[in-house]
């Protein structure tokens, strides 16, 4: 059963690292269906096009790893880890984008399992995420895997110890959160098929309770 559901995530959707080539144009046009909102929320107010372009190749030339999330082959989501020698300390920095129609199915959490286990084989032991202190999705997302984050000059700061996960345990959570990804997907669907039902004056018994 888990086996088929899984199956059936895997069919549509899926995460990757993308290769540098792919960076620039995949990158850039995810970024770009971001609502005003998401872009205020990403980049701390700076909003319009031609900001989202320049950031996008400086992406692609500066060494900055995506691992990004396919839906029906377009990137829905990006987690992006930035190389240490980009900030005064020497931390990592990452952060996060999804888009709003497949938000809240558990995408975040699959790309932060992913930048985990990218960032661990990569050596680092600790990473930084910056987010808007007003972001509670973010905030969420990070304090779910262990960020504490500290609030200053307007914003949310946290570290990430990487030496707290083990291969096994990403590996497991990752599975657990396909899982509800999908149950999310499932139940989503279930409830677009008995609205159009509703609409088209079939009784929706058929489809059951839930
Ligand atoms: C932050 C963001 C990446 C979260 O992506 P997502 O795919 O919706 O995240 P998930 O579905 O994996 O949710 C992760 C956790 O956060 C919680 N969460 C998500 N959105 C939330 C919200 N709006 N308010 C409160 N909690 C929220 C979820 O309940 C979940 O917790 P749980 O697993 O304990 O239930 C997404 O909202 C986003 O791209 N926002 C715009 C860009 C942005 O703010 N980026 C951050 C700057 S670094």
């Amino acid at each position: 059963m888990y086996l088929t559901v899984i199956a059936a995530a895997l069919a549509d959707s899926s995460v990757r690292t993308l290769s540098q080539q792919e960076e620039l144009p995949l990158l850039r046009d995810h970024l770009l269906r971001l609502d005003r909102a998401s872009r205020r929320d990403r980049f701390h107010g700076f909003m319009d096009d031609s900001f989202i372009e320049r950031y996008a190749e400086k992406c692609a030339n500066d060494g900055t790893t995506i691992i990004a999330f396919f839906e029906n082959g377009v990137v829905r989501g990006a987690a992006e880890l930035h190389p240490p020698d980009q900030s005064p300390d020497s931390l990592p920095e990452i952060a996060f984008s999804v888009e709003a129609s497949v938000r809240r199915r558990g995408v975040g959490s699959i790309l932060f399992r992913k930048l985990i286990a990218v960032a661990r084989t990569k050596g680092y032991k600790s990473l930084r995420i910056t987010t808007g202190a007003q972001n509670e999705a973010m905030r969420a997302l990070a304090s779910k895997f262990g960020a504490q984050l500290v609030f200053r000059h307007g914003e949310s700061t946290g570290t990430i110890d990487l030496t707290k996960y083990d291969q096994a345990e990403l590996a497991m959570s990752w599975i657990e959160s396909v899982l509800n990804a999908t149950r999310a997907a499932l139940a989503f669907n279930r409830a677009y098929r008995r609205m159009l039902l509703r609409m088209a004056g079939t009784a929706p018994s058929e489809w059951g309770a839930s």
